[in-house]
């Protein structure tokens, strides 16, 4: 879609302005905090405290984004100004992956005071043309998925919902683990399960949600490549497959991470799920003896059961929209 489809209702742009790293983050982050107050996790949390982290000591910045995991300062967008002062924001983050260029707009926020007079429309119609401007093959954006506001506001400006994730948490809580299934073996993977356990990640984490997730395959690929890749990525990984009669029925991945909780990642096919994810997950709390909470990301309302039995709670439901 151009950029002048999606102009709707033209606002004259006078408190309109490009995001100014130096002197706009320490204002970004009060903004960003007030507005999400409500729905802040962990890492969001995190994400707050390192940006006003670099507004005031300026170092430590990681201004990179993709799909790293950590937690990428905003670097550019706009700025909505009423009388000297911040009150609304947008994030457009690049993401480069795979030749695409794509870019994210985040961190979009109006103070309560400043709502429905169309400063958020304004700012992500600046932010569309700028990444028209620079050429973007792919916008997108994620919503929680009870932010009817925001919903609204963006399906009104051309997003379509691309997929819908829930982000699984569970805390080092081991007496909360289910009983294993009867029957269901699980042993250290090996390189000949990677095919098929390649093939079902594929499925599980398309590539329209993988830019986007601290999600590496080379990192679990078997041989000297998969070595060289946790190596350089100073990333520690376990790897656990499910199996009944020989048959493989799914894959459990365990990453370290910088973040606030580590990350699981789960191979496996629909049918098997519900014998699988609760030996996987049982194994995984048994075995790794966890000192850190673990987060996991899939479908969402996919192998809800299975996750609760195990001591899983929802961290977030998102929604990640497209601009169609
Ligand atoms: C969502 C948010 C950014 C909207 O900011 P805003 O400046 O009030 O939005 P706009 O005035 O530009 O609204 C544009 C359209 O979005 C929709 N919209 C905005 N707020 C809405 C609400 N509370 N309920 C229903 N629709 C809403 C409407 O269609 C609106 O058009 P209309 O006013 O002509 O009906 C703001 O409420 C906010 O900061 N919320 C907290 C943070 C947040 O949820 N950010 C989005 C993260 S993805």
């Amino acid at each position: 879609m151009s950029a002048q489809a999606i102009v709707m209702k033209p606002k004259p742009r006078a408190n309109l302005r490009a995001f100014d790293m130096r002197r706009d983050l320490l204002a970004v982050a009060d903004l960003v905090e007030l507005c999400f107050q409500d729905s802040l996790d962990a890492d969001g949390r995190l994400y707050i405290k390192q940006m006003r982290q670099s507004a005031r000591y300026g170092r430590g910045l990681n201004l990179s984004a993709g799909a790293t995991g950590s937690a990428d300062l905003p670097s550019g967008g706009y700025v909505w100004i009423e009388e000297g002062n911040i009150i609304g924001n947008l994030s457009l983050i690049p993401v480069r992956s795979d030749g695409i260029r794509r870019y994210l707009i985040a961190n979009v926020a109006v103070h309560p005071d400043y709502r429905r007079r169309g400063i958020a429309r304004t700012l992500t119609e600046a932010a569309l043309e700028e990444a028209g401007r620079r050429k973007a093959d792919q916008t997108w954006l994620q919503v929680d998925a009870h932010n009817e506001a925001a919903k609204t506001l963006y399906a009104g400006m051309g997003f379509m919902v691309r997929a819908e994730r829930t982000t699984w948490e569970s805390k080092p809580q081991p007496e909360k683990v289910g009983a294993i299934q009867n029957g269901i073996e699980v042993r250290t993977q090996r390189g000949a399960d990677w095919s098929q356990q390649n093939a079902w990640l594929q499925d599980i984490y398309p590539e329209a949600v993988r830019w986007n997730l601290p999600l590496d395959l080379k990192l679990f690929e078997p041989g000297w490549l998969g070595s060289l890749q946790r190596f350089l990525g100073e990333r520690n990984i376990e790897q656990w497959s499910a199996v009944q009669d020989d048959e493989l029925l799914g894959v459990l991945m365990w990453q370290s991470s910088s973040l606030h909780a580590d990350r699981l990642w789960i191979a496996a096919r629909e049918d098997s799920e519900s014998l699988a994810l609760p030996a996987l997950l049982h194994h995984t709390h048994l075995n790794l003896r966890l000192k850190r909470p673990i987060a996991l990301n899939y479908p969402a309302h996919r192998s809800v059961p299975a996750f609760k039995e195990a001591g899983f709670d929802i961290a977030r439901d998102l929604i990640w929209m497209q601009l169609a």
